[in-house]
């Protein structure tokens, strides 16, 4: 929730759309040998989902989906960013090494109004692993 204060307006507050955290659980499918494919058969994406139900600085602003394929095949593990107007962010990647990194990123993306994470937001570790955005959809169109 995020209170605002603005110039000839009350005092109100208006609600931030919830993040959804969607990671592959499919990953490694391309890199992997046939015998290891499957479910999330590095543990990484059960991993990365356990540690965003965890955090008591996130604790339950989020959603978090298991998909079959963000679209990153090639450089496992994948895991998304998205809510309502703002910013889709896609990580490719993700190891155990840099999970604090991405949790510190979520929070942010969390806090903004549009999705968009600056330096201080995103982490060298992760500007590095960021291998998509997409801006969100335009408003439908009203009929004249
Ligand atoms: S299998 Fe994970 S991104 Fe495609």
């Amino acid at each position: 929730m995020l209170w605002v204060i603005s110039e000839g307006y009350a005092p109100g507050r208006i609600a931030v759309p919830r993040p959804t955290v969607a990671i592959c659980r499919t990953c490694p499918r391309d890199t992997a040998k046939p015998s290891a494919r499957g479910e999330n058969p590095d543990g990484m994406a059960a991993e990365l989902r356990s540690a965003l139900l965890a955090d008591r600085h996130l604790g339950g602003g989020i959603d978090v989906m298991m998909v079959q394929c963000l679209g990153a095949c090639r450089r496992p593990c994948a895991a998304a960013l998205s809510a309502p107007g703002k910013w889709r962010l896609r990580f490719e990647d993700l190891s155990p090494r840099i999970l604090p990194d991405f949790i510190a990123a979520t929070r942010a993306y969390e806090a903004t109004l549009d999705g968009r994470l600056g330096d201080r937001d995103l982490l060298p570790s992760l500007r590095e692993r960021l291998g998509a955005l997409a801006p969100p959809p335009a408003s439908p169109r009203r009929a004249s």
